[in-house]
């Protein structure tokens, strides 16, 4: 239904008009109002297709009303009845906004063609905003969409890009849009003919493809399939990038693993075998040293089952740590003492301890402490091949005390030493000169001090040693009473 309202203080026209239109048009439904402040408020309640108003009443001129209409809705076409003769009136109504004008006497004809034609217009205006904000609702739902989607056009230009896939890929809206798809994801030319393409959505769709793409110069993989439509492709995305470099992790960790358990197990099981023997005539010292590789490789194999443990706790967030006050002086001697005594039999290797001098006490879970230490001097000694000299210092610092590990091993480059600390990391072998481990060492090390408040780094220079430092934060002097 169309509805129309004219304004006019002529009533006998308010009479005649409605009924001239009705006899003309269909579907119409026509109000009318003799003023114009009861005009406004009838127009602020409903969305007429047109309004119809004089341009001189008492009271508001029809200028008025129309600036009045056009404030309360401005895509409603308006038109105005002038009296004969006022063209300049009209042409300001015009400026003013309005759809057209009619003299009076009104020609019936024209009159209805006008507004025939205004409701055309604003037919289509409803019609064309209402798709504006279908169009809408739809780019909104693709805003919030976790997925990364992106469309790629019938000439390989991308068309849409989400934020999902600039959150992915770093790449805005603005960079690619209209770009070729091959510029925006390097590597499409190889990986694009691979990506799964369904002729139609749903759950039979085809599974994603994991492939790697190089936007910006790093290599990101994407778990990516589409869904070809009759303009182009929609394809919708995951960056996987992570959960792959976790995958490779455990591949790899899984050979670490392995080939750490099988070194310590053939050496028990040889020792075990050589032991048995009924052929060979043992004399004590012998036997005791095949017992001693037994309790020492037993050893080691216990340190790695609870290093995996250890970092699987730290992991999931189960292991509660004490905090007290500790004497990080002579916590750091006994350690000293007990490395010294379990790398006895490594030549040039020299542990040194600075004297004690009134150094403060820090906060720390001692036994946690204790492990984070043994790690640091067993990696010093284990990366200096050629011995050398091992020190550790201790430095008090305003608010927390240093424990540094000095050693002239083979130190790390540059580009390793953040990576370190991460789970399972190891430096090439080839550059640790086949030294075993399971690169848990220092994910433990940097996981339990940040749990002390503490802090864990590294400097370095490649060929000439590595200093590790631990900051531990002082024991907070006694709060006094009067704030307790
Ligand atoms: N003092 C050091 N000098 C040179 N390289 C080091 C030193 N400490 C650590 N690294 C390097 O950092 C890597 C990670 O050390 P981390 O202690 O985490 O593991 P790991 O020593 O290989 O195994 P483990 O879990 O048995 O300690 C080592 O593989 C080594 O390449
Ligand atoms: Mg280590």
């Amino acid at each position: 239904m169309t509805r129309l309202l004219i304004v006019d203080d002529d009533t006998a026209l308010l009479e005649a008009l409605p009924r001239a239109l009705e006899l003309r048009m269909d579907g119409v439904q026509i109000e009318t109002s003799d003023n114009a402040a009861d005009a406004l408020e009838r127009i602020e309640q409903t969305d007429y297709d047109a309004v119809v108003t004089d341009i001189k009443m008492p009271g508001m001129d029809g200028l008025a009303v129309l600036r009045e209409i056009k404030r309360l809705r401005p895509t409603t076409p308006t038109l105005l009845i002038t009296g004969h003769g006022e063209h300049d009136l009209a042409v300001q109504a015009l400026r003013g906004g309005a759809y057209d004008f009619v003299q009076k006497p009104i020609d019936r004809d024209y009159f209805v063609a006008s507004l025939e034609r205004a409701f055309e217009l604003r037919r289509l205006e409803r019609q064309v905003e209402a798709q504006r904000l279908a169009l809408e609702r739809h780019a909104r739902v693709l805003e919030h969409v976790g997925d990364g989607i992106f469309v790629v056009d019938g000439d390989g230009l991308v068309q849409h890009w989400n934020p999902a896939a600039r959150a992915a890929t770093g790449m805005s809206h603005d960079d690619v849009l209209g770009r070729p798809v091959t510029e925006v994801l390097p590597g499409w030319q190889q990986a694009g003919p691979l990506v799964p393409v369904a002729t139609m959505p749903g759950p039979d769709g085809l599974p994603p493809g994991t492939l790697p793409f190089e936007p910006g110069g790093r290599e990101i993989w994407l778990s990516i399939s589409g869904v070809a439509f009759p303009d182009g492709v929609v394809y919708a995305f995951r960056n996987v990038t992570e959960e792959r470099a976790l995958d490779e992790l455990k591949g790899e960790f899984v050979a670490t693993i392995s080939h750490e358990l099988r070194t310590p197990l053939a050496a028990i099981y040889g020792s075990a075998q050589t032991l048995r023997r009924d052929d060979l005539e043992l004399d004590e010292e012998t036997s005791g040293r095949l017992l001693e590789v037994i309790t020492t490789e037993s050893e080691r194999l216990t340190r790695i089952a609870s290093e995996i443990l250890l970092a699987n706790s730290l992991d999931s967030g189960r292991l509660v740590l004490d905090s007290r006050e500790v004497d990080v002086y002579a916590l750091v001697g006994e350690v000293v003492e007990e490395m010294r005594a379990i790398f006895a039999d490594r030549d040039g290797l020299r542990i040194d301890l600075p004297s004690a001098n009134g150094q403060p006490a820090v906060v720390a879970d001692p036994d946690r402490l204790r492990q984070v230490l043994i790690n640091l001097i067993d990696n010093a000694v284990k990366y200096s091949p050629e011995g050398g000299r091992v020190a550790v210092e201790i430095e008090p610092l305003p608010h927390s005390v240093r424990v540094a590990i000095r050693d002239e091993g083979i130190g790390i480059p540059r580009g390793e030493q953040q990576r370190i600390f991460g789970k399972f990391y190891r430096v090439d072998p080839q550059l640790s000169r086949g030294v075993g481990g399971t690169g848990l060492g220092l994910y433990i090390c940097r996981e339990l001090v940040r749990r002390m408040q503490g802090r864990v780094w590294v400097a370095s220079t490649e060929g000439e040693g590595s200093t590790f430092y631990v900051d531990l934060p002082l024991a907070e002097s006694p709060v006094p009473a009067s704030l307790v």
